[in-house]
């Protein structure tokens, strides 16, 4: 897959993408036929064990990127880039995310945007570096805006609109709305030629976004716009408890997990 085939989608067929973080979910994910794996900044939150998106890196994210591209064949390997990576130096922004293309098998890199991302989308398009840009609620803004829902008056509805419209001129494939309210992102979605992909944004999107941990069932916490499809959390935690149970009361290892002397021509 490609970013075009995913520009392609927009008023087509429903676009799926997931987060990914690690290769055997990544296999699992393009197994399912999922379109798109996002090596989202959420990794900080969900497997770093910070508090937030904000101490993310640019190494952590290729890492995680690099793992993801090895075990996708279909799915469009998308690299979130983390705070500051992005925003200040142009030149540092055009290696940061060309790093995600060239070292880490990424095919594109979402930025999460405002005003000063339309003119490096221009630039990072223009050198073969595909752009996803994300609008409403941008996390790694939190200290400015908390983590609430976006765009919910006159003035920040049409702000976003404009912002859409610009990151679509100035080269983007598709679009993340987070957490605005469904009116708006329909508005949106119908004013743009790119596919928009939602969450917390309502079913008007052309596509939607989930983090896996929350489809999953294995973060502890779920957002309201979210869904839990799963409870792999409450299966971890129940074999965890099944393996201390065997090793304390001594069932395991058993006679079959076990070798003896005479099997040893066997092993060597
Ligand atoms: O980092 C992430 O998981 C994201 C999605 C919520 C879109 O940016």
């Amino acid at each position: 897959m490609r970013a075009k085939d995913i520009r392609a989608k927009a008023g087509e067929e429903p676009i799926t993408m997931l987060t990914a973080y690690d290769a055997p979910t990544a296999r699992l994910l393009d197994e399912a036929g999922v379109d798109i794996a996002l090596v989202g900044d959420s990794v900080g939150n969900t497997r770093l064990g910070y508090d937030s998106t904000l101490p993310v890196t640019v190494d952590e994210i290729a890492s995680h990127t690099a793992a993801v591209a090895r075990a996708t064949e279909d799915a469009l390997v998308v690299s979130d880039m983390p705070f500051l990576s992005f925003g200040a130096d142009t030149g540092d922004a055009i290696e940061n995310c060309g790093r995600m293309l060239k070292e880490a098998s990424a095919d594109a890199v979402k930025l999460e945007c405002g005003p000063h991302t339309v003119e490096l989308t221009r630039r990072l398009t223009n050198i073969g570096v595909p752009v996803q840009a994300h609008l409403g609620l941008t996390p790694q803004r939190e200290n400015e805006t908390g983590l609430y829902r976006q765009g919910t008056d006159e003035e920040s509805a049409r702000d976003l609109l404009d912002l859409a419209r610009q990151h679509e001129a100035a080269g983007a494939f598709s679009l993340v709305l987070e957490h605005i309210p469904a009116n708006l992102a329909e508005t949106v979605t119908e004013a743009l030629s790119i596919p928009t992909i939602g969450i917390g944004a309502g079913p008007e999107c052309d596509g939607q976004v989930l983090v896996i941990d929350e489809v999953l069932g294995l973060s502890e916490r779920t957002a309201p716009f979210s869904k839990r499809f799963g409870d792999v959390r409450g299966e971890m935690a129940g074999a965890i408890g099944d393996y201390v149970d065997a090793v304390e009361s001594g069932t395991f290892p058993a006679e079959e997990h076990s070798h003896h002397e005479d099997d040893l021509d066997d092993v060597y």
